[in-house]
């Protein structure tokens, strides 16, 4: 057994964890939307067509943001042709995705569901094919009162009331070759500006994401992000980010430690849009909106020009195994641990494409394995992030050379004094000895630990096993201030801690596990 300690003190503080890093997306991709969350006519469909049981599903992971329509597939989008009387809308090609695109679900549909889940919403417009006319017509459309043509629109639809969306993307991964209007970075970061500021002027109190890369790896990251921000710094308040990561030729080892990966990536962002900022003498800090993120085989993929024209087909739907779901929780945890700086994170995406819940037609949903470590994220990183430094062994991999088998991210929550510590252990053979100084914390005391590990580390759920994998129980103790745990081999944890710091609630009244899902796991 190796040994790993780390601390917990609220004097290291990296900053307020915002609520919205626990965001979903959904595009009109796939299953997504059609089959996902809309599928009237399943015995589980509410009066509006959207499944109950993955409305249901989604509450309990714990989405606070929802990111719609697209994706790549926003980029030839027309959103009119979302909204009206269902039998007048038309059926289109979607040429992101080679879909035949029914605009049986549209905007109206979006703002109804995401308004049952309780989460917030957060659309992006067309830069590729279209650009700031239509922009603002949407804007219109959404945030304007009534008396005008867009707003009577929205009005005559059937919803009388503005919808008040705050948060919008200017376009969608604008970098990549395969984006529809694809542009270089001074066309996209002029577009962007000129939008936003369109934008602004008909509600200031809109946020804007302006597209960074669309992945580490694209040759133009760096340059890209200050080329545009460059243009459209004072317009916007957040640069997106997307990562995408998998396994390579059996290399699990380098996979545990993608987010080695994601971490830099964070890091090299910020330092891009910081490094604008000070030459351009621009005031406030930009923040970062990650809105695409998790695991995704996309070597299996075999690119868009192969797809063959059909509505809504079977699409990337990766059955996620235990070792994928660690990886999700080091990715949780790098997000949680740049609290500071990235603001807004959203998995991609929500249902059956790379997907913590996954659906049948006419059938049953379920929760993937990669749906645990968010849910328990999403429940209990609340308050401010902690700075943990934790000190432990090192294991060689491939990619990464020698990297922390050990990484950890904490929460503290002033008013109600509850704290947690979630950590992973990326060793596949051997367990982890980790000891937490909880000596800065009054009171600590552990009230439940949570892991996600299995001796079968390939194992997945399916709809024959749908709760194949789980979080169980195990077991903790705090002796003189210093709590030790066991933390399995390749192994997600979640520490609840009860202190006395509480200035406010009583701890008890903080959302925790309610499921123990140690009996139907296995
Ligand atoms: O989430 C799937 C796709 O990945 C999105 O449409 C696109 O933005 C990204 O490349």
């Amino acid at each position: 057994m190796h040994n790993a300690r780390l601390t917990l003190d609220p004097a290291f503080r990296i900053g307020s964890i915002d609520r919205r890093l626990f965001g979903s997306f959904v595009e009109h991709m796939g299953r997504c939307v059609y089959t996902g969350i809309f599928e009237p006519g399943h015995p589980r469909a509410d009066d509006l067509g959207f499944r109950s049981d993955v409305l249901d599903l989604a509450r309990e992971l714990g989405v606070t943001v929802v990111r719609y329509p697209g994706g790549n597939f926003v980029s030839n989008y027309r959103w009119e042709d979302g909204v009206g009387p269902r039998e007048n809308r038309p059926t289109r090609l979607d040429l992101a995705w080679r879909s035949i695109e029914s605009n049986q679900f549209g905007l109206g549909e979006y703002m109804s569901w995401v308004r049952r889940l309780g989460a917030e919403p957060m659309l992006a417009v067309n830069l590729g094919t279209r650009g700031l006319t239509e922009a603002v017509d949407l804007l219109e459309y959404c945030n304007f009162p009534g008396g005008t043509e867009m707003s009577d629109r929205r009005i005559k639809n059937g919803d009388p009331s503005p919808y008040d969306v705050k948060l919008w993307c200017l376009g969608n991964e604008m970098d990549g070759p395969w984006q529809m209007g694809h542009q270089t970075a001074y066309e996209y970061g002029r577009k962007a500006a000129e939008t936003a500021r369109a934008m602004r002027r008909l509600d200031p109190s809109v946020e804007l994401v302006a597209c960074g890369s669309s992945n580490r790896q694209m040759p133009t990251f760096g340059s890209w992000e200050a080329s545009v921000l460059e243009q459209c710094y004072d317009q916007v308040d957040y640069v997106s980010m997307h990562a995408y990561y998998q396994e390579h030729d059996g290399d699990a080892d380098s996979f545990l430690a993608s987010a080695v990966d994601m971490d830099a990536f964070i890091e090299e962002v910020v330092a891009t849009a910081d490094h604008v900022r000070a030459v351009g003498r621009h005031g406030r800090r930009l923040r970062i909106s990650f809105d695409e993120w998790n695991v995704w085989y996309a070597s299996r993929f075999a690119g868009e020009s192969s797809l063959e024209w059909a509505q809504a087909p079977r699409l990337i739907e990766d059955e996620f195994n235990v070792l994928d779901a660690v990886v999700v929780g080091t990715f949780l945890i790098s997000l949680i641990g740049h609290a500071d700086r990235v603001a807004i994170g959203c998995q991609a995406q929500l249902a059956n494409i790379i997907a913590p819940i996954r659906t049948e037609l006419g059938g049953p949903s379920w929760r993937q394995t990669i749906f645990h470590p968010f849910a328990a994220a999403a429940r209990l990183a609340r308050g401010d992030a902690l700075r943990v430094e934790p000190v432990g062994p090192l294991i060689e991999t491939a990619k990464y050379g020698p990297v922390p088998v050990l990484t950890a991210a904490a929460s503290l929550d002033a008013g109600t004094g509850a704290a947690a510590l979630f950590a992973v252990n990326r060793d596949r053979v051997n367990p982890l000895s980790l000891t937490v100084d909880l000596r800065a914390l009054p009171g600590a005391s552990l009230r439940s630990h949570q892991v996600l590990a299995d001796d079968d580390q390939r194992a997945t759920n399916n709809q024959q096993n749908p709760s194949r994998v789980g979080p169980r129980a195990a077991a903790g103790r705090v002796v003189d201030g210093r709590l030790t745990v066991t933390l399995p081999p390749a192994s997600w944890n979640v520490l609840s801690i009860a202190t006395d710091i509480s200035v406010g609630r009583p701890a008890d009244v903080v959302p925790d596990f309610s499921t123990d899902f140690s009996t139907d796991a296995k």
